[in-house]
């Protein structure tokens, strides 16, 4: 059984300040749902979040690390470092990283690797670019990022990692893939995992659709059987909007 998960990716947006506001009333809201939910800050963020969500299920994610246990890397932070705050979750490899800030499937994959050596569970993202769609490569890409971003990671880690389904087209641009899309491809990367792993382990992973999901289209995504959550960027951002996405 897959529970579902559902997380909000804030990017660059929300102060300490203003992530404890959102915290105090979201914690009111998120009361007696049994639908697992975390939120993914900036790293200024985590400490107060942690704080701001003691004694509750809302689980805190990081949106990026570096791979090094420490060392001469100007501005970057540790999972030692996100550990110590005590971060559930970290995003890896989102297509606005690969994009602006040269991430690699091969940095993806050493970044995996050293949050699994730890606790946090990575939210990795894989997707297509509208270009690859056209053209039809979009299995392709997917497979291949898979392929290169879990490479060399056992059987017995998969599971700890959720695998977040992201077509670039969709991200902020309020044009959501069709749930059968995403459907489409969600199996598609079900299927990739068994070929990779087996039936068993691919069946307990979980695997979320992100780009453009509101209020009003996460129900008929949630409810695909393949899609066992959601990465939600905008609409996030407000607690009253993230509930509602959670109480799909
Ligand atoms: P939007 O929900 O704003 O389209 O962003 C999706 C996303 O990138 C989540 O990681």
């Amino acid at each position: 059984m897959r529970i579902p998960f559902i997380a909000g990716n804030w990017k660059m947006f929300k102060t300490e300040e203003e992530s404890v506001a959102f915290a105090e009333k979201f914690k009111e809201l998120y009361q007696g749902t049994d639908v697992r939910a975390a939120i993914c800050a900036p790293f200024t963020d985590l400490r107060a979040l942690k704080e701001a969500f003691e004694g509750t299920a809302i689980g805190v994610g990081a949106q990026n690390v570096h791979f090094a246990d420490e060392g001469a890397y100007t501005g970057e932070i540790s999972v030692k470092m996100l550990q110590e705050i005590g971060v559930d979750y970290c995003i890896v490899g989102h297509s606005e990283r690969r994009q602006y800030f040269a991430e690699t499937d091969e940095t993806v994959n050493l970044k995996l690797k050293k949050l699994l050596e730890g606790t946090i569970s990575p939210i990795l993202c894989v997707g297509e670019s509208l270009e690859q769609r056209d053209s039809g490569k979009l299995f392709d890409v997917v497979k291949n990022q898979l392929v290169e971003d879990l490479k060399d990671i056992p059987s017995g880690d998969i599971q700890r990692i959720v695998i977040a389904y992201e077509p670039i087209w969709a991200i902020g641009t309020g044009r959501t893939a069709t749930p059968q899309q995403a459907e489409e491809m969600c199996a598609f990367i079900r299927q990739t995992l068994i070929e990779m792993y087996d039936e068993e382990t691919a069946d307990q992973v979980i695997l979320q659709y992100g780009g453009s999901v509101k209020p009003a289209n996460a129900s008929e995504i949630m409810n695909m059987d393949e899609i066992d959550g959601a990465l939600v960027g905008g609409a996030s951002l407000k607690a009253e909007d993230f509930m509602a996405i959670i109480d799909f």
